[in-house]
């Protein structure tokens, strides 16, 4: 073990943990919707656009689940939501020139495989229908394994998706027990050859470790069953277990749950697989092929990190459409309400449904690139750079930050 992990384990749990920045903590009501409507007009017309679309429901609620999102057996709550998201779509692109293009979509949750071919079919048109998107525009969605039928596959290839991630988490019985949710081996294989016998080829598979129950060498077969199925990214998420935030994960049994040290030699039993079965290291948590794109952005450094994880994505602007969705653009941060009656009542009066925000400063710009440098090892250090010398540097300066 590094020295550097020593002294961190000796600080479990008492280290901030960050996978995006700047967090929701960080954001506050003095962004609204009015200023996240001059931002949309102040966007340069030749400004490229990336959409995210969040999609907050789930049959049920795994255990472990840490997404904003809701469980409903019935179907209609989803296409009542379906019907203010296509409002949203088309509000939003009256705010801007038009002349923008879309260079990525993304349906994020919650599980968006949970539309019906209609509803997601009805979503992609209205994008089309409003804004230009790029030819070759990347159109990614992720996908519950249990939810993927053909008649969806045949709608997402006819609507021009070319990248999914599919939750596996775990392929053993004895954690999916655990972590309240069953999804046999052969669920995720029939997906996988489904989505290729449609085109769709494109395919990132989430894998989960430090689950209750889970042993080093559960996440080796993990990684083994995974690359077996030919992904061309693997994500290795560490489970973050917040009770407290989400109140499902008290099913979990907590004694089951790996404390610190047991967690990094998961990790680290899954990176070394991971390395041997070919995938390279992107940062915190993906793992990829050496042709895949995002190995060949870190190479030209042109790698980001965005509120979905990291992204070949380079378009200028992140417009979030859907309850919670986060947008990014060069002016700063505004999230959408959390609160369903809130999200229908501002679109039903024709306002962005933003309730909060942050304005990007130089420094959360500075420190942002600074912390993401230093997990690509890649920060510079000499006095020359605009970039703190160091993390705690940098810390110190956001925490001088008043904006
Ligand atoms: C929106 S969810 C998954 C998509 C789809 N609903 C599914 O379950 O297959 C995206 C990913 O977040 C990860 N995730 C969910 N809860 C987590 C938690 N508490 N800690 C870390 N990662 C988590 C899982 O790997 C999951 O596949
Ligand atoms: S992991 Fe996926 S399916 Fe399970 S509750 Fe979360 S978003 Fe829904």
């Amino acid at each position: 073990m590094s020295a550097l992990q020593d002294a961190l384990l000796k600080r479990n749990g008492k280290v901030p943990r960050y996978t995006s920045y700047p967090t929701a903590p960080h954001f506050s009501a003095a962004v609204t919707g009015d200023s996240y409507t001059s931002w949309l007009n102040e966007l340069r017309d030749d400004a490229s656009l990336s959409l995210y679309l969040h999609i907050p429901y789930c049959r049920q609620i795994c255990w472990y689940c840490g997404c904003f999102t809701k469980a409903t057996r019935k179907y209609e709550p989803v296409t009542t939501y379906v019907d203010t998201l296509l409002d949203e779509i088309a509000l939003i692109r009256a705010r801007l020139s038009g002349r923008q293009t879309v260079g990525h979509i993304h349906f994020g949750g919650g599980s968006p495989s949970m539309l019906s071919p209609r509803d997601f079919t009805r979503i992609m048109a209205a994008i089309r229908q409003h804004y230009v998107v790029d030819r070759d525009a990347e159109v990614a969605i992720e996908l519950d394994p249990r939810e993927v039928t053909e008649a969806k596959v045949a709608a997402y290839a006819r609507m021009g998706v070319n990248r999914v991630s599919l939750g596996v988490q775990d392929f053993h019985e004895h954690v999916q027990r655990a972590i309240g949710r069953r999804q046999p081996f052969h669920v995720i294989y029939d997906a996988v050859q489904l989505l290729k016998s449609y085109g769709i080829d494109e395919i990132t598979m989430d894998l989960l470790y430090g689950l209750p129950h889970q042993t080093t060498t559960d996440v080796e077969e993990n990684v083994d069953l995974a690359a077996a199925l030919g992904p061309g990214r693997i994500a290795l998420f560490g489970y973050a277990h917040v009770p407290w935030m989400k109140k499902h994960m008290r099913l979990i049994n907590e004694d089951a749950l790996p404390d610190g040290a047991a967690r990094l030699k998961l990790f680290d039993a899954g990176a070394g697989r991971l390395a041997s079965r070919g995938y390279r290291s992107i940062g915190l948590d993906h793992f990829v092929r050496p042709t895949d794109e995002m190995a060949l952005a870190l190479s030209d450094r042109t790698l980001r990190r965005n509120f979905q994880g990291y992204t070949t994505d380079t378009t200028d602007a992140l417009i979030g459409f859907g309850i919670s969705a986060i947008s990014a653009l060069p002016q700063g941060y505004a999230q959408n309400t959390l609160v369903a009656s809130d999200y229908e009542r501002a679109l039903a009066a024709g306002q962005p449904p933003v309730v909060k925000g942050r304005a990007t400063t130089r420094d959360i710009h500075c420190v942002a690139g600074c912390l993401y440098r230093h997990r690509q090892g890649k920060v510079r250090s000499d006095s020359r750079s605009r970039h703190p010398k160091s993390m705690g540097q940098g810390l110190r300066r956001l925490s001088r930050c008043r904006h």
